[in-house]
């Protein structure tokens, strides 16, 4: 694929804005279908926004309002035709993502590759029924989209593995670091993994071990001090292998295998809470002080992409 294409988004909620400021930002034009046209202007400015903190940070070679005039926000399907790309983010719900790729394919060539953003969607089930299911990719972002460097390249059972390779390509000419998965799992690698973090952490606050305040200390400070250089495996190999064996055999049948889900959660979720969103969460927020935590993030979302990007290993390091 050349390096400039028009590229599709559809949905411009939270993930859908930042995963076109990353698009544009990389150089592209892009089509972004949402449902309701009232909300465009609204959207158009977030991502302007999105754009003047890439300048500000020197991640973007144009000015904001240069890249910003190659974006067209439509509630018009069809204009996405002639698009070689096109990433779905629309709300988590089967059915709605199931009738958008309907609609899309009768506008898409049928070599157009779909990308879907699913958090816990099995690929299969959304491509299932699909005229060319075999475009149909998981294509996982994580927020924000614009500063971050992961991204999950998910195929189901029906997928064309050629796709896959091809916006592998693709994801790393913008600025991505990509995973691929040749087969379709639920919750894909990160949420696996972070659920199951979650679970535990759940467990030690619910039986009263540790609270919320020190369940988020310990984890910030020594899974967080070593993750984004070294994952799992590489800081296992760095750390001794044969202790992390002894550890698992005593404690992995003590480790919570709950299928509920956790009753603070419930409440949680029962009384409105949104997290900064609201100014409602686990810890306490006045709308001042959510809006400093949102902003403190985006701020560490760039300090840490810069000091992650000095200690990416090259993909002959992955293979030594
Ligand atoms: N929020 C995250 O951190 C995160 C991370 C990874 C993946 N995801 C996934 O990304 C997707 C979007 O999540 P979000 O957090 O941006 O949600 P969101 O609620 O902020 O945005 C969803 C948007 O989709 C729009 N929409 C719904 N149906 C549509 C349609 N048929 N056509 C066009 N637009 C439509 C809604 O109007 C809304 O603006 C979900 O599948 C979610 O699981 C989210």
């Amino acid at each position: 694929m050349s390096s400039q294409l028009r590229i599709g988004t559809v949905g411009l909620g939270l993930m859908g804005s930042s995963i076109a400021t990353c698009i544009l930002a990389a150089g592209h034009t892009v089509t972004s279908l949402i449902k309701e046209i009232e909300t465009a202007d609204e959207a158009r400015n977030r991502i302007l926004g999105y754009l003047q903190q890439l300048s500000q940070e020197g991640l973007l070679t144009d000015t904001p309002q240069t890249v910003i005039e190659r974006l067209t926000i439509t509630d018009d399907v069809s204009l996405l035709s002639n698009h070689p790309v096109v990433i779905e983010s629309i709300t988590e719900n089967i059915d709605e993502k199931k009738r958008l790729y309907q609609q899309l394919e009768t506008v898409l060539a049928p070599t157009a590759i779909i990308g879907s953003n699913t958090s816990a969607i099995p690929v299969s089930v959304l491509q299932s029924g699909l005229n060319h299911p075999e475009r149909l990719l998981g294509l996982h972002w994580a927020e924000p989209a614009h500063i971050t460097r992961f991204m999950e390249v998910i195929c189901g059972k029906d997928s064309d593995l050629a796709y896959a390779y091809e916006i592998v390509k693709l994801a790393e000419s913008w600025g991505k670091e990509p995973s691929l998965l040749k087969k379709d799992i639920r919750g894909f690698i990160t949420n696996r993994i972070m659920y199951a973090m979650l679970r535990e952490s759940f467990n030690l606050v619910e039986n009263g071990y540790a609270t919320i305040e020190d369940v988020d200390r310990s984890l910030r400070n020594d899974l967080g001090y070593w993750i984004t250089f070294a994952g799992p495996f590489r800081f296992m190999d760095l750390t001794g292998i044969p202790a992390y064996l002894t550890v698992m055999k005593d404690l992995f049948p003590d480790l919570s295998n709950s299928t509920e889900t956790p009753k603070l959660m419930e409440e949680l979720v029962a009384s409105g809470a949104k997290g900064v969103q609201n100014a409602q969460g686990f810890y306490p927020y006045t709308p001042e002080s959510a809006k400093e935590w949102e902003e403190k993030f985006i701020d560490f979302s760039y300090d840490i992409r810069k000091l992650a990007q000095t200690y990416t290993p090259t993909a002959t390091d992955d293979t030594k």
